[in-house]
């Protein structure tokens, strides 16, 4: 089981093997407020993420993982408890800080892309970067090279309506990427994409965690699960379980994936 306890020291940020945390959180919850009633969406959620680890939220839908993982994202604010990223206390901050670390820190993979329409493939990978004032030519190799990586160089100039779904999630990875985060969140990102794809989308994922980069991905899907490092569970808003997946385990999962994918690959 994971520490709890209240008093967790929070100065030094490090797990108890040593490592960094990406993130820390104790007791957070988040109640939305509506006219007709309030939403416990979160009731006191607590774990610690260290630096390159590889997490699957699971857990019935609307137990809360989109709303964990949009905490996670500094996409949204915590009703109460806290929230740290490195040894940021992310509770405390205003919306423009909040956004600071959002483009500096964090990529995001949303299930539905996301992708701006009127733009290219390179264009929707720099969209980060605008938001900066970012948008010379060493930003547009940066985006360039980056869509090559996914597999879409020789898609630079098409339109999202242009491409696949699997190919609109790639770029989607892509723009996630472009201000090389330390964090990598991912809700459903393999949801709407078939087997081949979704191998194609684990393989980059598994690349992203090996160069060391944390990820925490929502997924309901069990094959998808044992290809992290680490499985959490939330029920109606809480913690369930928090299970850590062997590497025989993910390796076996791994494999699993591939052989499916072969088998669909020689029916076509
Ligand atoms: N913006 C919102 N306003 C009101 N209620 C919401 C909002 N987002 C989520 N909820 C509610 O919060 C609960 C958790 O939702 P969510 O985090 O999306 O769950 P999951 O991703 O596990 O399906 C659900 O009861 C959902 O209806
Ligand atoms: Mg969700």
């Amino acid at each position: 089981m994971i520490d709890a306890s209240p008093n967790h020291a929070h100065s030094e940020s490090t797990a108890s093997n040593g490592k960094r945390l990406a993130t820390s959180i104790r007791n957070l919850t988040k109640d939305y407020v509506l006219k007709s009633e309030t939403v416990r969406a979160l009731r006191g959620v607590s774990f610690d993420v260290p630096e390159g680890d590889y997490v699957a939220i699971m857990g019935p839908s609307g137990s809360g993982k989109s709303t964990l993982l949009n905490l996670l994202g500094c996409l949204d604010q915590p009703t109460s408890g806290s929230l740290y990223l490195g040894n940021d206390d992310i509770a405390t901050m205003t919306d423009d800080q909040l956004a600071d670390i959002r483009s500096e820190r964090i990529g995001f993979v949303f299930q539905s892309y996301n992708l701006i329409q009127q733009l290219s493939v390179v264009e929707n990978i720099q969209v980060p970067l605008y938001y900066q004032g970012r948008l010379g030519a060493e930003e547009r190799a940066r985006a360039i090279s980056l869509a090559e990586r996914v597999g879409l160089g020789d898609r630079l100039d098409h339109r999202p309506t242009q491409l696949s779904g699997g190919q609109q999630q790639r770029v989607a990875i892509a723009r996630s990427l472009v201000n090389d985060p330390l964090f990598v969140l991912a809700d459903e990102s393999t949801g709407n994409l078939d087997s081949v794809t979704t191998d194609e989308i684990l393989a980059l994922f598994d690349e992203l965690n090996e160069e060391g980069r944390t990820i925490i991905l929502v997924t309901h899907e069990d094959d998808v699960a044992e290809r992290a490092k680490r499985v959490v569970r939330l029920k109606d808003g809480m913690l369930h379980t928090d299970e850590v997946i062997s590497e025989e385990k993910r390796a076996a999962a791994r494999d699993a994936q591939r052989a499916a994918v072969e088998e669909l690959l020689k029916k076509q």
